[in-house]
């Protein structure tokens, strides 16, 4: 019996979650779920967009599930936040086609420092904002993108960074990879600017397999990737620390078209498969995910981000299905 905590958040971040729990309860494997509140509705119910007790429940549990969130001007981020306190450096997002073979790649995204520190100052007619960016911090992130390209049979890693602009905080990056690329003999290292990197993912996505950034950049370059699989809805994510994970789709909460069962639920349903992954359910996680994928290729039933004309609950329904 695993303990998660799930955070639905919201807007389609609630849409999103209810499938997903609807699935995982049809697998043998058992999770008690306790639901606890984050974002701005919850702001204006308690006065917090992220209160003490869902940080404590959090850190307490096995595994977060996270919808999403909206933003409220002038407060701190929830979801940057609870990676923080959780100390979730790692983000990782894999991008993968199931219609175009030259769409396999993972972005490896570090999660707690960047332009992401909250250090923002106001000195009247200038604000500033600081970049963090330490040895510790590019090590642990740059070292897990080569364990993970070993783990997962992954042939190259690329560090994308601007370190022609930024020869401080980027050149520590940029140092750090080829450190510790050294120690990857079978894997191919290999580096471009931010700028190029953001056009090869649209001209030559087969020139990416493992890609580790910095914050904003990886943030950056997710929602570029959904543009290139066709839907950002496509898209899950894991935020692993040493004591827990935390998974999420890449998107956001989509004010434009919560509330109209449009959300495609298919990024929050594959962060599950993360999950799953993540507490070693790899069985479990695979029946899911090759039920997407069928779904998918059929393309009979979709959300109308890919076109279709169906809501999250029929997609829903055609994923369990399968199941
Ligand atoms: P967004 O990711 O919510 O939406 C961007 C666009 O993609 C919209 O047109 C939306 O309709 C579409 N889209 C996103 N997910 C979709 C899905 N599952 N199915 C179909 N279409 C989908 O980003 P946006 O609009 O910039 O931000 C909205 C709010 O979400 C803001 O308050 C933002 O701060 C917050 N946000 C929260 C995140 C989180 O909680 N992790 C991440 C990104 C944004
Ligand atoms: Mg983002």
């Amino acid at each position: 019996m695993y303990n998660i905590t799930v955070i639905p958040g919201d807007g389609i971040g609630k849409e999103v979650i209810k499938p997903t729990i609807d699935i995982l309860e049809t697998l043998n494997t058992k999770f008690d779920f306790v639901y606890k509140d984050a974002g701005k509705e919850c702001y204006e119910k308690v006065g917090s967009n992220l209160p003490e007790d869902t940080i404590n429940e959090a850190k307490n549990s096995d595994s977060i599930l996270f919808g999403a969130v909206t933003s409220i001007p002038q407060q701190k981020s929830a979801i940057v936040t609870l990676r923080r306190e959780l100390d979730l450096y790692i983000n990782q997002r894999p991008i993968k086609s199931y219609t175009d073979d030259n769409i396999d790649f993972t972005i490896i995204r570090e999660n707690s420092e960047g332009l992401y520190a909250h250090m923002e100052e106001d000195y009247g007619d200038e604000t500033i904002a600081f970049r963090k960016i330490t040895y510790n911090g590019c090590q642990r992130i740059i070292k897990y993108a080569f364990e993970y390209a070993l783990k997962t049979n992954r042939k190259q890693v690329t560090a994308a960074h601007k370190s022609n602009v930024l020869p401080l905080t980027d050149g520590i990056f940029k140092d750090t990879f080829y450190n510790i690329a050294g120690d990857y003999e079978n894997i191919k290292s290999n580096d471009y600017y931010i700028d190029a990197t953001a056009m090869y993912l649209v001209t030559n996505p087969e020139r990416f397999d493992v890609i580790v950034t910095t914050n904003l950049f990886g943030d950056i370059l997710s929602d570029e990737a959904g543009g290139l699989l066709g839907s950002l809805g496509l898209i899950p994510s894991a935020n692993i620390g040493e004591k827990t994970g935390l998974f999420e789709p890449v998107h956001g909460s989509a004010p434009d078209i919560a509330g109209l069962n449009k959300a495609n639920p298919t990024a929050m349903i594959l962060s599950s498969c993360l999950m799953l992954e993540y507490l070693n359910q790899q069985e479990e996680a695979d029946l899911i995910r090759n039920a997407v994928e069928e779904i998918i290729k059929e393309d009979k039933i979709k959300t109308p981000d890919m076109g279709g004309n169906n809501n999250t609950q029929e997609v829903a329904n055609a994923i369990l299905h399968k199941l």
